[in-house]
């Protein structure tokens, strides 16, 4: 749609919007005298929207929006684009000769017309209906997508004042986007949104159980020699492309370090993508991150490596709001993109229970990263400690394996802890409680005690 026709159809469909809007509002207001409630969702059908149609159209149906939160965004959008809507909540309440309460409402410092309040909202929406004033009240929760995507805010009212008399503000991007259909991107210009890791160690200094070793090997050899197994075999016209990978376990168990070696062991690039940094409230922007991150990283044969996965497998389980429908979407989008990308992908996630089978079956391999057992551990503080072997030590380093039980993260943790203390105390020697207080340390990030 070229920008004339889109501002054309934009107009038009919010034009149906605002119509039935302001048919709401005044059956709220008859509700009044009649001592009736109109019900939003049954009472009233909003128009139609075909969400190929207009930019509004496109949006309400990106977030499954329900009648409610429709009704919100319009009344947040009214002073923008017909403010003279709001004009009748000025009504004095002949009785007394001020204004009516429910009609909450606040008067700008130029802006002549009325600016909605949350209390406002509540009027529109649930009118006297306590019932439904309370479940509404989620809409202006914190981790309502209105909050999380910065569309609607309500502002916070003065001291001593109840919350719902704050004004209700919609973010100005989001009034640009659905009126002329303009999108000012702001977080994400830059063209590859996903950060190089390297690493010193080697792939020996890596200390894993043989199961999860194996595991890897059939990765590595994958990447040795696909090439010659796709084309000069053949197997190419049965194969789906590429390698998908899911490296799972508790923190600090090794993952990043493993894709990280991989990379370094077999000569690709690996990058990392934090998944919380290419979701975009925007429509179609989450996918057109993705579709840079792909494009970009099959011209340069590179592994791909996809952190925090944990968020998607949360949401692809729990539908239960209309925001996580929307966030499956993107989930469903970033496995079909996945699936059909011809290099290697690592996902890698702390929780192994609730990914479904269907999301399993995607994956060629699936390694799981064990916490550490105690022979793993003294490798681990034997490899930690390598690097300060100046220092003295008058201490068996089977006692702290056999004590404690640390990921390699956090075993990597305490030795910088206790050196640092060592070089602040200016000794020559790594004293033992040093170390144990650095455990300690440890266990208290992770909520437990020693
Ligand atoms: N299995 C291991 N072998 C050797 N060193 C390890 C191992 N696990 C962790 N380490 C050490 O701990 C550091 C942190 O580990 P890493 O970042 O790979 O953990 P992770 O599994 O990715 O954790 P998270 O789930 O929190 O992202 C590594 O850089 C390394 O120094
Ligand atoms: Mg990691």
């Amino acid at each position: 749609m070229d920008t004339m026709t889109l501002v054309a159809s934009n107009a038009k469909t919010l034009d149906q919007e605002l119509n039935w809007f302001s048919a709401m509002l005044m059956a709220r207001i008859e509700d009044r005298t009649k001592e009736t409630i109109t019900d939003i969702e049954t009472d009233i059908q909003p128009p139609d929207l075909d969400p190929n149609d207009s930019i509004y159209g496109n949006f309400i149906h990106h977030y499954q929006m329900t009648i409610a939160e429709r009704l919100l965004i319009v009344l947040v959008l009214t002073p923008h684009v017909r403010p003279e809507l709001l004009d009748i909540l000025f009504m004095l309440n002949t009785t007394n000769q001020r204004g009516f309460t429910e009609f909450g409402g606040v008067q700008g410092k130029l802006h002549s017309g009325f600016l909605p309040t949350g209390e406002t909202a509540m009027f529109l929406l649930a009118g006297a209906n306590l019932h439904a004033r309370f479940e509404y009240l989620a809409l202006f929760e914190r981790d309502h997508f209105f909050a999380k995507h910065n569309i609607i805010t309500l502002e916070p009212a003065p001291s001593g004042e109840p919350k719902l008399s704050g004004q209700l503000t919609i973010s100005n991007e989001i009034v640009d986007y659905l009126t002329k259909g303009e999108l000012n991107k702001p977080d994400f210009s830059q063209d590859f949104p996903a950060k190089l890791i390297e690493t010193e160690m080697e792939w020996d200094d890596l200390v894993l159980p043989t199961t999860t070793r194996e595991q890897l090997s059939e990765l590595i050899m994958w990447m040795k020699h696909q090439q010659k197994l796709m084309e000069e075999w053949g197997l190419a016209k049965r194969l789906k492309p590429g390698y998908k990978t899911l490296f799972y376990g508790p923190p600090g168990t090794g993952k990043t370090l493993t894709a990280t070696l991989l990379g370094k062991k077999l000569q690709r690039d690996v990058y990392r993508i934090a998944l919380s940094s290419v979701v975009s409230k925007y429509i179609g922007e989450t996918e057109k991150n993705l579709d840079k991150i792909f494009a970009a990283a099959e011209k340069m044969d590179c592994i791909l490596f996809f952190d925090e996965a944990d968020a998607l497998f949360g949401k692809r389980t729990n539908v239960s709001d209309a925001h996580d429908r929307y966030a499956n979407q993107e989930v469903s989008y970033l496995l079909q993109r996945i699936e059909d990308f011809p290099g290697v992908v690592i996902l890698a996630s702390n929780f192994s229970h609730n990914i479904d089978d269907a999301f399993m079956r995607r994956f060629q391999a699936v390694v799981y990263f064990p916490m550490p057992n105690k022979e793993e551990r003294k490798r681990l503080w034997q490899g930690a400690l390598s690097m300060l072997s100046h220092l003295e030590m008058k201490w068996d380093v089977t006692v702290l394996a056999d004590r404690y039980e640390l990921a390699g993260g956090s075993i990597m943790n305490v030795v910088r802890y206790a050196a640092l203390v060592t070089m602040e105390n200016e000794a020559k020697d790594l004293k033992f409680e040093d170390l144990v207080t650095g455990v300690r340390r440890e266990l208290t990030k992770e909520g437990k005690t020693l």
